[in-house]
């Protein structure tokens, strides 16, 4: 299935699963390396980094911990630029090495809103290990420790991610055709 359509846009394979899962193993070793002693917490931001951070789990060979979060700010294809998290953390994260999991960094809004929330918490560091980063789509100034892929600035779907709700339980990532 090279092209597919979701509601009322057709998308053609843009990254394919082998290699997605190739990189995704390779941060795993990544961050492995740098956090192997330190006893994590990921953070995955709900919904779109479900699979990505399963994914990214399964190669952690250390003792980590996962917890979730939903943070909201997109509608259809454009982000709306207002941030609201919807489901908060269930365990304290003073002290701790965090390292939030995001799908995709588009306008960065998503993410400064959860890093900045999350230091009023006083983790001991927070890094962040985004699948996509769009980096000509950033509107605020933004380190991300560990980036799979960076990509142009067009709208993507699969491997979590949606487009108005379909679309996340593909294994390979789509782009859209203008
Ligand atoms: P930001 O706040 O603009 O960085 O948007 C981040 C969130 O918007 C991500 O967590 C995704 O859920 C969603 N998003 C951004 N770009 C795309 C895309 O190309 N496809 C699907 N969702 C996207
Ligand atoms: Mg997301």
């Amino acid at each position: 299935m090279n092209q597919i359509q979701i509601h009322d846009k057709s998308f053609q394979i843009f990254i394919h699963e082998d290699r997605i899962l190739t990189r995704v193993n390779e941060l795993a070793k990544a961050i492995s390396k740098e956090f192997a002693q330190e006893q994590p917490l990921f953070i995955a931001v709900l919904n779109g980094s479900f699979i990505f951070a399963a994914d990214l789990m399964k190669h952690m060979d250390f003792p980590c911990e996962i917890q979730f979060v939903k943070v909201s700010s997109y509608h259809g294809t454009q982000s709306s630029g207002k941030v609201q998290q919807v489901l908060g953390l269930s365990q304290p994260i003073k002290n701790r090495k965090v390292i939030i999991i995001e799908d995709i960094i588009d306008s960065g809004l998503t993410i400064d809103f959860l890093r900045k929330d999350l230091l009023l918490q006083e983790p001991s560091s927070i890094s962040i290990c985004s699948l996509l980063v769009k980096p000509d789509a950033l509107k605020v100034k933004l380190d991300v420790q560990y980036t799979g892929f960076e990509v142009d600035n067009h709208f993507l779907v699969g491997y979590g991610l949606d487009y108005d709700g379909l679309g996340r339980n593909l294994r390979h990532l789509y782009q859209a055709i203008d």
